[in-house]
């Protein structure tokens, strides 16, 4: 029975299958997180001058709320993975608690080493008082 249905939609091997999964697995979540706007909370989940880390299609953006307006990036330090939502926010920076690495938050730009790459900035929408990321 697996022999036939593999066969009809072109597959010959249980690997393949698994694999052809995987890859439209993979192509799904691309697509959601470049695609879509996730809701991650309220905006009155966002305190001023505050970061917070939030999941955002299984992947951890931090979130600041700098003079009302919210921005976000990526929330794993490119230098060696330290937490940036526990790190401080300087204006529109955010210094890593491991190391002092610098971030802008608006851009996900290096501002200060050691980190060398940039954070991934994501495109903020509200709706509302929702709060909602797409990875740019
Ligand atoms: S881990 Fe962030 S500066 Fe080193």
């Amino acid at each position: 029975m697996v022999e036939w249905y593999l066969a009809n939609i072109g597959l010959s091997r249980p690997n393949e299958f698994i694999n052809a999964a995987s890859a439209i697995t993979s192509i799904a979540e691309d697509w959601e997180m470049s695609e879509v706007f996730v809701k991650v909370g309220k905006l009155s989940d966002f305190s001023e001058g505050k970061l917070k880390k939030v999941q955002v299609a299984g992947e951890e953006a931090v979130v600041a709320n700098i003079s009302g307006k919210i921005y976000a990036m990526t929330a794993t330090c490119t230098h060696r993975g330290g937490p940036l939502d526990e790190g401080e926010l300087d204006g529109t920076t955010v210094i890593c608690p491991w190391h002092g690495g610098q971030f802008d938050v608006t851009t996900g730009k290096v501002v200060s080493p050691p980190p060398m790459k940039d954070e991934v900035a994501f495109d903020v929408q509200i709706e509302g008082s929702d709060v909602l990321l797409k990875k740019r």
